[in-house]
């Protein structure tokens, strides 16, 4: 009989507790193995007593629908340059190794995206653990994989929130930027402006002019159309290529501020009452969409069977209606941006939408 462990890493997302709900089912009912669940990503193995949960079945079986991660997670923390209260940085990457042995774990099952699995492929190969990825990220840019665990429902809430700001900017005829998540890549802002029906989509991933904005705002004008709804994703920058305000925060660099940015210079340039919203973490709470929960399924059955296997260091992915194992390796070097040329931007274009 096998132990094997489970962890969520990084930001949370929708279905982090569908998967592990997933794996559960899977590692009992097909394989009759033990699940523990590491608390709090790798610090419950860094912890004494380790912050460990044992799963089963009726723990778990309630979950499907339940947002965030009953595990508890965190993206600070890097265990090689941990960061303890007096600002030193130290490795205690030692001390996890010593926690996944003491368990007596045969691997692990890490959920989380490119950082957290970067860091976790290093854990497992310094201190001779067997790991077996599953992708998560709303940001959806982890490499090899087609979906990621709680891309579709920040899609469903983004375009929800374009769907209401069309009626109040119609109401006001006024230009409403909508700022959603997406800390390199565009993915959200590109699907939810299609679907959500925005006027003008900005993604990191295309260069963009506050003239052409405002041209397309006067076009809608010159049509009776007096509003405009435009989407922006976070990582966007100024016109000219700086980031709007960028924040030092435990190590990590944030940028920020570019729904303000751009209302301020579409209301100098083309005259119309502008207003931002700001969706944030929004996105990432909440129940998980029906395709999150498939996802997650399918994701979680086929990671335990990895295991089974013995195929570690690899990566479940989603790839034309399949899932897939590919190393975690090769999913973290090729990041996935939003493709210029790809279907959803000539898709856009087609639409008529400013893409800037
Ligand atoms: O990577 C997922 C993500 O939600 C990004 O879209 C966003 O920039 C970031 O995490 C926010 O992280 P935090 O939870 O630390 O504010």
């Amino acid at each position: 009989q096998k132990r094997i462990g489970i962890l969520t890493s990084g930001g949370d997302c929708a279905g982090l507790n569908a998967v592990i709900r997933a794996v559960v089912h899977r590692a009992v009912s097909a394989y009759d193995w033990e699940v523990v669940g590491i608390c709090r990503a790798t610090q419950g193995l860094m912890r004494r007593p380790l912050d460990v949960v044992m799963l089963d079945i009726p723990q778990v079986d309630s979950l499907l629908m339940v947002g965030g991660t009953v595990l508890g997670t965190t993206n600070k923390g890097d265990p090689f340059a941990f960061s303890m209260p007096d600002g030193t940085l130290i490795d205690r990457s030692a001390e996890i190794t010593t926690g996944y042995h003491l368990l007596g774990l045969d691997a692990i099952i890490g959920i989380g995206g490119d950082g957290s699995l970067a860091i976790l492929r290093r854990l497992a190969q310094q201190g001779g653990w067997n790991l077996v990825g599953i992708p998560k990220t709303i940001d959806n840019d982890l490499g090899c994989t087609e979906r990621s665990i709680g891309f579709d429902t920040a899609v469903n809430i983004a375009t929800e929130a374009l769907d209401r700001l069309h009626f109040t900017a119609a109401s006001h005829s006024r230009v409403m930027i909508l700022e959603v998540m997406g800390r390199d890549a565009g993915h959200i802002a590109i699907s939810a402006g299609i679907a959500g029906g925005a006027d003008v989509i900005l993604i990191p991933e295309i260069p963009y002019s506050i003239d052409k904005i405002c041209e397309k705002i006067r076009q809608r004008q010159a049509r009776g159309q007096n509003f405009c709804v435009v989407v922006v994703a976070e990582s966007v920058k100024t016109e000219t290529g700086e980031p709007v305000t960028k924040l030092e925060c435990l190590g990590q660099t944030r940028y920020g501020g570019i729904g303000q940015y751009l209302a301020d210079r579409i209301s100098a340039g083309s005259g119309a009452e502008t207003r931002v919203t700001v969706l944030g973490h929004v996105q990432r709470g909440g129940v998980p969409s029906p395709l999150d929960r498939l996802v997650a399924a399918a994701f979680g059955v086929a990671a335990v069977d990895l295991i089974a296997e013995g195929k570690f260091d690899h990566l479940v992915t989603w790839q034309n209606r399949q899932v897939v194992s590919v190393p975690i390796a090769e999913a973290i070097a090729e990041y996935g941006t939003v493709d210029p040329n790809g279907t959803l931007v000539k898709t856009a274009r087609g639409l008529g939408i400013c893409l800037g």
